[in-house]
């Protein structure tokens, strides 16, 4: 079973719930939240004040990516405000078992993500702190931009290390997946697909969610 985590990135902010409502009621698994600060990202998006709002609005899984700096000093407050998943950057911190063991114990799902230039076998000593990888398809950042290919490569080895470990571990990808390249994405071994763009920018969500669905069928 696959599952689809539309990206809020992407909605009209002006009608935020009700945009969390189309894709809710349009079929998706999870909510993908894109925090980014300015640093760890050229960008800035939203942060928890944000999700505990919309928390009230769905029951959906929350799917929460830290795109900051020293996440750490943050995992309370995002878990207040909703979480399920927490994932953190290999990159934005140097003691990352100590922040994946601070969110397992706050309750929620922990998480580990690469950038694309980031090699996936340095995510091996970190496997057992983590229910989820997340490897970028894109550089972070921004939505809407175009699937790097060669990030495949991460999503097969890490794969391959989930396989040799025995592990329940799903692998997510995030960055430009759409109906043609959710396929290809699929076959390396994602199993979790973030998709901003190619669902809140179609102007019928759930017929957007259910392409991504039957590509890999
Ligand atoms: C990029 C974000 C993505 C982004 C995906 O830094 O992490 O989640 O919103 O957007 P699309 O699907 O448009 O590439
Ligand atoms: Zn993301």
């Amino acid at each position: 079973m696959i599952k689809i985590s539309p990206s809020v990135l992407a909605c009209d902010f002006s009608k935020l719930g009700d945009e969390v409502k189309r894709v809710d009621e349009g079929g998706a698994d999870m909510l993908h939240l894109d925090v980014m600060d300015g640093v760890f990202v050229p960008n800035i998006s939203f942060g928890a004040g944000i999700i505990s709002s919309i928390r009230k609005k769905t029951d959906l899984i929350f799917d929460v990516h830290l795109m900051i700096t020293n996440p750490q000093r943050y995992i309370a407050d995002f878990v207040k405000a909703g979480a399920d998943i927490i994932t953190i950057h290999y990159e934005s911190c140097d003691n990352q078992i100590e922040v994946l063991k601070q969110i397992r114990e706050a309750g929620v799902k922990a998480s580990i993500s690469i950038k694309p230039a980031t090699p996936a076998f340095i995510l091996e000593p970190l496997l057992e702190y983590v229910d989820m990888v997340l490897v970028m398809t894109v550089e972070p950042g921004f939505g809407g931009q175009s699937f790097i290919s060669d990030t495949l490569e991460s999503v097969r080895t890490a794969a391959a290390m989930i396989k040799a470990k025995g592990l329940d571990i799903d692998i997510e990808v995030d960055g430009g997946i759409t109906a043609e390249t959710i396929v290809p994405a699929y076959e390396a071994g994602a199993r979790v697909f973030v998709a901003g763009s190619s669902v809140f920018k179609a102007p019928d969500a759930a017929a957007a969610i259910s392409a991504l669905r039957n590509a890999v069928k």
